[in-house]
């Protein structure tokens, strides 16, 4: 989604917002990394496939904003829903790795509610 929006924003925007997706990017690239070393270290196999999620096209930045948006808290609420799993396990590096990740969503979260004010 955010290398879609960043390739599409235009108009007077695009400066700054074709840097914040691009940014987006490798912050999702990092925590996939992150994610995938969880999995590999509780023995499961960690899957290509991209979730089903449609990403709208549109070259409304306040749009792109809004999906980004609900993106963002999807992903701050799964973390959130993961990391109890993780103390239960009693591993204590890794949920300070995934909680790394929650608290990077909860900012996006943020981030977003304040552009989209
Ligand atoms: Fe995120």
């Amino acid at each position: 989604m955010y290398a879609h929006y960043s390739a599409y924003v235009s108009g007077i925007h695009r400066s700054h917002l074709a840097t914040h997706f691009n940014n987006e990017v490798t912050e999702s690239i990092t925590h996939a990394a992150t994610v995938r070393a969880a999995i590999v270290k509780l023995d499961g196999e960690a899957i290509t496939e991209r979730d089903s999620t449609v990403i709208p096209h549109t070259s409304d930045y306040l749009e792109m904003l809004k999906e980004a948006y609900k993106t963002e808290k999807k992903a701050s609420e799964t973390y959130g829903r993961i990391l109890p799993m993780i103390q239960e396990i009693g591993d204590s590096e890794l949920y300070d790795a995934l909680e790394v990740i929650y608290f990077d969503e909860l900012r996006s979260v943020e981030e977003l509610r304040m552009m989209l004010k």
